[in-house]
C-alpha cells in the first residue's frame, strides 16, 4: 500500500489523505479507551470487526436514504469516506436507561425509557465532553438551528431503523452515539452521518439474557470483549473470514 499523509489520529481511528480530492481513508485501530482516556487497552481484532460492522450498518442506512460519509471498504482495516467538516457535537440516542444516564438520575440500568431521549455532548477531551443543550450549540455557533434539526431527524431515523435491524438478530439497541459532518456538493451543504457505528459506540444487549455485547465489556472488565464484537458481526452475517 502506498504511504498516505496522516490527517488526524483519534483514540480508535486514524484518518489519512484519500486517493482523490474530497476523500479520506479511515483506518480502524485495535486501541480501546474509556472514561475519557483514563482506561486504555487493546482489543485484538476490534479494528477489523468495527470496519466491517460499520460498513454494513452505514450501507444499510444509506439504502433507506440516510446520507453518510461512507463510500466503500478498502481492506480489512480501512474504508474510503467522503471528507466532511465534523460538527463538534456527539449526539446520544437512548432507548433504555444505562451508563451515564443511569448514574446521573439514579435510574436502574435496564429500565425502558417512556420515549427515546436525545442528548448532546460537546466534543472536547480537555473538557471531558460536557453535556450541552441546544442553546449552547446554537449560541456558541457549533451548529446552526437547521443543522441541529437535520441531525435530530436523522438520528431518530437511524434509531428506528437500527432498533428493528438489531431486534431481528436478537439484540436490544440500548443507546448509541452518532457524529455528523457538513458535506459540500455544488455549493450546497448537506448534513451527513460520519465517524462509525459499531459496538464501540452502541450498547447492544442480548434480548433473552441481557448479556452485554459491546464496549461495556471493556469498560466494566467483563472479559470476552473481542468475542462479543465477533458475536455481533456473526449475527449480522458478516463475520470476516480468517
Ligand atoms: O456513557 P454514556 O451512557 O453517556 O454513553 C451513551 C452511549 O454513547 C453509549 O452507547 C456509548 O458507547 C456511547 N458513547 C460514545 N462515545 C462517547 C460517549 C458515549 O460512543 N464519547
Amino acid at each position: 500500500m502506498t504511504r498516505r499523509r496522516r490527517i488526524y489520529e483519534g483514540k480508535a481511528k486514524v484518518l489519512f489523505e484519500g486517493p482523490e480530492p474530497g476523500t479520506l481513508v479511515q483506518y480502524f485501530k485495535d486501541d480501546a479507551t474509556a472514561f475519557n482516556n483514563q482506561k486504555k487497552g487493546i482489543i485484538t481484532g476490534k479494528g477489523v470487526l468495527n470496519n466491517r460492522i460499520s460498513e454494513y450498518l452505514m450501507s444499510r442506512l444509506s439504502e433507506i436514504g440516510v446520507p453518510t460519509h461512507f463510500v466503500r471498504r478498502l481492506n480489512m482495516r480501512e474504508q474510503l469516506v467522503r471528507e466532511v467538516e465534523i460538527i463538534p457535537i456527539e449526539l446520544v440516542v437512548r432507548n433504555v436507561a444505562a451508563g451515564s444516564l443511569s448514574k446521573r438520575f439514579g435510574i436502574p440500568e435496564g429500565t425502558p425509557l417512556p420515549r427515546s431521549i436525545i442528548e448532546y455532548y460537546y466534543k472536547s477531551d480537555e473538557l471531558n465532553d460536557p453535556m450541552v443543550t441546544e442553546e449552547h450549540i446554537t449560541a456558541f455557533g457549533w451548529a446552526a438551528p437547521q443543522d441541529l434539526d437535520d441531525m435530530v431527524a436523522l438520528s431518530l431515523r437511524v434509531n428506528d431503523y437500527l432498533s428493528g435491524l438489531f431486534l431481528g438478530i436478537g439484540l436490544r439497541l440500548v443507546d448509541f452515539k452518532l457524529e455528523f459532518g457538513r458535506l459540500w456538493e455544488n455549493e450546497e451543504m448537506r448534513i451527513v452521518l460520519a465517524d462509525e457505528i459499531s459496538p464501540d459506540n452502541c450498547r447492544l444487549w442480548d434480548i433473552k439474557t441481557n448479556e452485554k455485547l459491546d464496549k461495556d465489556r471493556f469498560r466494566q472488565d467483563l472479559g470476552k470483549v473481542e468475542e462479543a464484537y465477533q458475536e455481533v458481526a456473526r449475527r449480522l452475517g458478516i463475520l470476516p473470514e480468517g
